[in-house]
């Protein structure tokens, strides 16, 4: 036997060269194209998700389709982006777009600018570029002086991320007026949850346009997002299933094309090993290639080794021929792929001349470069040949070249083979690396340095690293993403670092509590307060029963509420901490003002602005301005409240304090309403909504939407009435929020009676004096009464419910004079009045009357202006005013030395 080569030599091609030609996978093409033809044709999005194993040949499907689409159609405008993991949130758009924009790296600042600019006029014709400019120009790195339009956009943060995703949308329908555009999102399954999103946000939501956009993925996108395929009428699914028998014979005939005829036992070795893989096939042929099986002798002729083959342990699985092509690499390869795959799915060459100099003897000279740089490009080169990685154009790491792993596979085989010590080292080197590569560090370049620090076994620092990430995702009202940083911070911290854990628990419970999550609030604030507990500090102990105690309040427990904001005081004051015993004072008073007890909510609250003039904040003045406005309203001292509410208004504007500002908004509404100023008292509410809407702030928004429905109910708009408080009803219920869940239901009763239906009011006033019985809250229980009462005189026709309102007045009469409500008073009085009038008890009914007219004098409300815009209804409800806590306890944060990193 011997050397008994079979002589099978038709030429001598490049022995690694994958199959040019492409075989079988037609039903996939055509649908490919139908969707094509529909995209064209009736100018509408579509979108197809091409799923499949790894290898099985999704890629080349679609590198097929496209180039017959360009062929068919040269002008259409073709996007390819590969979703890489671990990369940046948005990182695959920022690789379209800087394809469509032609920017490439290396130009300098001015020049990409100049560009970008020209090309995006070009695409917009003579539309506005200044939006354009600002949000794509976000996606692609590219920044523009600053502009009044962007002045105006800084103020709101919140709202980028919306705006840019509409305007990215915008911008495509526009471009594909020209020409049809295919946009490619290849492995799906590693895109960011934020780029996941914009997909399919895009897919929804663009607009009789020729766009076609195909994802491709494994079916790993089902455990990311079990309904990917569901939504969009507009999707297709193609599975792509293995290569039929025949076909893998034709592939391998491509692949083995210098032998003229190739011998059965070779053919269904290898057909039936691949199981219709087209990776494997081609796998197992290198294979044969490296360990000699088939060779080319010194004259250039190919021979087969029938013996070896028959000998020969073949990998039985795709995973063993990826174990085997791992095999055949060197170890300096492998040190290279190995450190390659710690930068994610795109590695960069500087990077791994960074990692290369770890162990390295520092040179006693060193002017800025050395050989390794070249040495290194030439492994990759050659890797590249062999198929192993691929460069990628355009790096998007400045002045750096780019290259990604070929096969998905063979990458994460690496990772499993190697000693997860060494990645941590090369982790560790990275996260230092990227702190002095990355000059500007936002959210998303604090998350990726974070990530290589956890990885690289420096958790503590890690933590410091997403905390900071999270604080600027809370600056911009991004509450989702703020809990999740948080959260993994925490996760790296484990038992480290006590008092940054401090800061972050404290900031959780914060954004919780802004999110409506009132359970998860206080478990973060609890948290913060033991914490607090074994580090002996008074001044954090006191800011987290502050914390919890107004967490309680706003849920409407107001008596856990004082003993945790009187605990909250007392420590405070042990601290000597002024403005911790201005913040506690402050919430103190405003637990008596919810009871109803007035003089001593103003003694506190006057106390507590003493204080803080005398330190010169103006967000907590302006705080302080509010809560005295409150208690003023609420004592019928309208002018005054006016005067406070606005004083507190103007310092909210000077320091862009928007939530400070809405409810400033909303409480002199309240007394505009008070007074019967009801079209002045909608205006400004629903200017405080527009706010609210914009940053997204549910719990505002129930508020403003209770006020404007009452009001609406009572100038006669009832169905708008019905429509705004049903809406706040279950924003209410969302929230959890038990005090508006009552008034929402009060409210929705008062409306429904006013428009005869008194099945339905009753229903839900029942409801609403039910949950404000639960809340002992006085004054909320009697203003419900006296609705109830309204309710059962109205709707009644025998004596038994006369006897009945009669009843229910005298309960709310008698509560709200427990609390000295003097306006609710006289409203229930003058209501009360109005009953017995009309059961013929004159005199009576006359004086009571006077008594309430006495009142409104006292309190200088207009009454006249009520009477006349009232006639023939009831009296005005009491409106809900809104005592939303929205300062920091400046003491929690000012302390830290860690707010930035
Ligand atoms: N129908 C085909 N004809 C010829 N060669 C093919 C065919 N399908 C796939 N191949 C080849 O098989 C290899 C793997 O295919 P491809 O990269 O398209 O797989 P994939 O499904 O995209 O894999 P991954 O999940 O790793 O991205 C490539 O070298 C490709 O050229
Ligand atoms: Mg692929």
């Amino acid at each position: 036997m011997g050397t008994e080569y079979k002589n099978m030599s038709k030429s001598t091609n490049n022995p690694h060269a994958t199959s040019k030609d492409m075989v079988g996978r037609t039903e996939e093409l055509a649908d490919l194209w139908n969707v094509f033809q529909k995209v064209v044709n009736e100018r509408n999005p579509y979108l197809v998700t091409l799923i499949g194993n790894p290898g099985i040949g999704k890629t080349r499907i679609v590198t097929e389709f496209l180039s017959k689409a360009r062929e068919e159609k040269p002008e259409v405008r073709i996007l390819r982006g590969i979703c890489q993991p671990e990369g940046r949130t948005y990182s695959v758009f920022t690789r379209i777009l800087k394809t469509r924009f032609g920017i490439f790296e290396g130009l300098p600042t001015e020049k990409i600018q100049e560009q970008f600019r020209r090309e995006l006029s070009d695409a917009l014709g003579d539309r506005r570029v200044t939006e354009f400019l600002h949000f794509l120009g976000s996606f692609v790195d590219v920044k523009f002086p600053e502009n009044p339009f962007l002045r105006t956009m800084e103020a709101h943060p919140e709202q980028f991320d919306e705006i840019r995703k509409m305007v990215l949308k915008r911008f495509f329908e526009v471009d594909a007026e020209r020409a049809p555009i295919i946009l490619t999102f290849e492995d799906l399954q590693y895109a960011a949850e934020e780029s996941l999103d914009l997909i399919k946000f895009l897919a929804e939501n663009i607009e009789k346009s020729s766009i076609m956009i195909v994802c491709v993925t494994t079916s790993e996108i089902f455990i990311r997002r079990p309904a990917w395929f569901e939504g969009p009428k507009n999707h297709t699914r193609i599975d792509v299933g293995p290569l039929s028998k025949l076909n893998s014979e034709r592939l391998l005939m491509h692949l083995l094309s210098q032998f003229e005829d190739l011998p059965d036992e070779l053919v269904n070795v290898v057909t039936n090993l691949s199981g219709g893989n087209p990776m494997f096939l081609e796998q197992i042929v290198r294979i044969l290639k490296e360990n000699k099986t088939i060779v080319q002798d010194e004259n250039g002729k190919w021979l087969l080794h029938l013996d070896k083959l028959k000998s020969l342990k073949l990998p039985l699985s795709v995973e063993e021929a990826v174990q085997v092509r791992i095999g055949a690499l060197t170890t300096y390869e492998r040190t290279i792929l190995e450190r390659a795959l710690c930068m994610g799915g795109v590695f960069w060459l500087g990077g791994l001349v960074a990692l290369d100099r770890i162990d390295k003897p520092v040179p006693e000279i060193w002017g800025g470069t050395d050989e390794t740089t070249h040495i290194i490009r030439e492994y990759l080169d050659s890797l590249v040949t062999r198929d192993y990685i691929m460069p990628i154009p355009d790096s998007t790491l400045p002045g750096d070249e780019e290259y990604a792993f070929k096969h998905n596979l063979e990458r994460e085989m690496i990772r499993r083979m190697a000693n997860p010590k060494t990645l941590e080292k090369y982790h560790a080197h990275l996260a230092e690396w990227l702190e002095f590569k990355l000059t500007e560090k936002g959210e998303e370049q604090l998350e990726l340095i974070a990530s290589h620090l956890k990885e690289g076994g420096n958790p503590q620092k890690a933590g410091l690293y997403y905390f900071s990430a999270g604080n600027m995702a809370r600056d911009r009202y991004a509450h989702k993403k703020a809990i999740g940083l948080y959260e993994k911070a925490l996760e790296c911290l484990g038992e480290l670092d006590a008092v940054l854990r401090i800061e972050l628990h404290h900031n959780l419970g914060d954004v919780y509590q802004a999110a409506g999550n009132f359970q998860k609030a206080v478990e973060n604030f609890v948290k913060m307060k033991e914490l607090a507990y074994r580090l002996d500090s008074l001044s954090k102990s006191g800011a987290a029963h502050n914390r919890i105690g107004r967490v309680y309040r706003e849920a409407g427990r107001l008596d856990e509420a004082l003993r945790y904001l009187g605990t909250g005081l007392a420590l405070f004051q042990l601290a000597h901490d002024d403005r911790g015993v201005a913040s506690s004072l402050d919430d103190i008073g405003k637990v008596h003002w919810l009871k109803g007890a007035y003089p001593i909510a103003l003694n506190q609250m006057m106390e507590a602005l003493t204080i803080r003039q005398r330190i010169g904040d103006l967000r907590s003045i302006a705080l302080s301005y509010n809560n005295i406005g409150l208690v003023k309203q609420d004592s019928g001292n309208y002018e005054e409240a006016i005067a406070y509410f606005t004083e507190s208004l103007r310092l909210r504007r000077e320091i862009s304090d928007i939530p400070g500002i809405i409810v400033s908004l909303n409480n002199l509404g309240t007394v505009y309403e008070d007074k019967g100023e009801h079209e002045k008292a909608i205006t400004v509410w629903s200017e405080a909504l527009d706010e609210a809407k914009r940053i997204d702030d549910r719990l505002r928004q129930t508020f403003l939407l209770t006020n404007i429905g009452v009001t609406q109910y009572q100038i006669g708009k009832y169905e708008d009435s019905v429509k705004t408080l049903t809406q706040a009803n279950i924003f209410a219920k969302e929230l959890g929020d038990r005090v508006l869940i009552g008034e929402t239901e009060r409210a929705l009763g008062k409306a429904y009676m006013l428009m005869g239906e008194h099945q339905k009011a009753r229903e839900h006033l029942r409801v609403a004096i039910e949950t404000f019985e639960k809340l002992r809250s006085k004054v909320h229980v009697g203003i419900a009464l006296r609705t109830l009462a309204e309710e059962t005189a109205e709707g009644g026709w025998g004596e038994e419910d006369e006897r009945k309102a009669e009843e229910i007045y005298k309960q709310s009469l008698r509560l709200l004079e427990e609390v000295g409500n003097e306006l609710e008073i006289a409203r229930t009085l003058r209501s009360y009045a109005k009953f017995i009038a009309k059961q013929g008890r004159v005199q009576e009914a006359e004086q009571m009357a006077l008594k309430a007219k006495a009142i409104f004098t006292k309190l200088k409300v207009s009454t006249e202006k009520i009477e006349e815009k009232q006639q023939g209804r009831l009296s005005s409800p009491k409106i809900y005013e809104m005592d939303v806590p929205i300062e920091e306890p400046q003491s929690a944060i000012s302390e830290s030395g860690k707010e930035t990193v």
